[in-house]
């Protein structure tokens, strides 16, 4: 393990720097992961080398450490194992070193962004994808917000183009990208619906969901509710049902859900939207999350003005990372969970 701030004394380019992380060495579940120690990973010339303080979890890094769908594999994330053996996206820490071509950090910096294996102490991040951190955020909070804030504000905002006063249904609000969408919508002045399981719709009303229904009691196309605007993020619901409580010129933005089949996640229930929506009067959009800090430093303002507040609901360290992992696959985790690193996380 190497001490706290040993990069900016000794140097980037030193060898044999080591650190605690967590790695994988073949595709699986979170029982394929363990805690190693291995080099400190140096930034390329557009990379920013962060000492970790908290890291975030979401499904898409489920998706890369399970290889599922293998769609992955072929998208170039490693065929039979996993080319990047530490897993973790979503980071919150201090800059300890700056390739030669960045320009927008410098040593000593709090950000926050998407990493490429920020499960560990130390991880490098493409420089285009950081922001500073909210000084009002802890790194806790901060560490959770890219991934699944960008994602529902890319959802709401630039392809769903919310308005307020609309009525709008969060399908998976008790997720990460749920819990980002609810508070979202809700400070945008819309009257949000959330569909939630049964123990989770306490948590989703006090994110300022309107109203709420449990998915594992009621079926949601059993109203005579219309939405302005359905947003898709669990359950993979067909078109047919979600279009059922669209409003006439209704919006319906197709985010992910799990459970589809194993080569393509059924992204073919995405494609099937967007082809069918120039022959219908709804509008079917699907999406793909853009990850830029452009869209972090949106939700930045959006945080630091207290509108959008990150809803950790599990704290782990490194060494029970798995542990959590495992929780957000099985569906226990609720919100989003955060992989506590550093000593200085809140
Ligand atoms: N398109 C993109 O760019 C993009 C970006 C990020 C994520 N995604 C995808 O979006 C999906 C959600 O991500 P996430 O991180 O928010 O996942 P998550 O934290 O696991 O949340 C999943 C949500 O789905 C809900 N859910 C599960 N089964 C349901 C059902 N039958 N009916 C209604 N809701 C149900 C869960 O509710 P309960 O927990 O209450 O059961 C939970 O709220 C994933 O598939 C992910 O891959 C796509």
């Amino acid at each position: 393990m190497v001490a706290n701030n040993a990069l900016e004394t000794t140097g980037v380019t030193e060898p044999g720097l080591m650190m605690d992380a967590i790695v994988q060495h073949r595709y699986g579940n979170s029982d394929a992961l363990e805690i190693a120690s291995v080099p400190v990973p140096k930034p390329r010339a557009s990379q920013v080398l962060i000492e970790v303080q908290a890291a975030g979890i979401d499904q898409g890094t489920c998706h890369l450490m399970t290889g599922l769908p293998y769609l992955i594999r072929l998208l170039g994330y490693g065929f039979r194992r996993p080319k990047q053996p530490v897993p973790g996206l979503d980071v919150a820490g201090w800059v300890v070193a700056v390739g030669p071509k960045v320009t927008r950090f410098a040593p000593g910096d709090a950000v926050f962004g998407i990493a490429d294996g920020s499960l560990a102490q130390y991880a490098v991040a493409d420089e285009s994808k950081l922001a500073g951190k909210p000084p009002s955020l802890t790194f806790e909070q901060a560490a959770v917000a890219a991934v699944s804030g960008i994602t529902a504000l890319q959802a709401l905002t630039d392809v769903g183009d919310l308005e307020a006063d609309q009525r709008v249904l969060v399908v998976g609000a008790s997720g990460g990208v749920g819990s980002y969408a609810v508070q979202l919508a809700a400070t945008q002045g819309a009257e949000v619906t959330a569909i939630a399981s049964t123990s989770k719709l306490e948590f989703v009303r006090g994110l300022g969901a309107t109203h709420t229904v449990d998915y594992t009691q009621q079926d949601f196309t059993d109203t005579d509710e219309r939405y302005d605007l359905i947003l898709d993020v669990g359950g993979r619901n067909s078109l047919r049902r979600l279009r059922s409580v669209l409003a006439p010129r209704g919006t319906l933005v197709i985010v992910g859900g799990e459970g589809g089949n194993k080569i393509t996640g059924g992204i073919g229930r995405q494609i099937g939207a967007a082809l069918r929506s120039p022959f219908v009067k709804h509008r079917l959009r699907m999406m793909v999350s853009k990850e830029h800090h452009t869209f972090m430093e949106r939700l930045a303002v959006l945080m630091e003005a207290g509108d959008v507040t990150p809803a950790v609901q599990g704290r782990f360290s490194l060494v029970d990372a798995p542990e959590a992992l495992r929780q957000l696959q099985s569906g226990e985790a609720s919100g989003k969970s955060v992989i506590v690193v550093g000593a200085k996380a809140n």
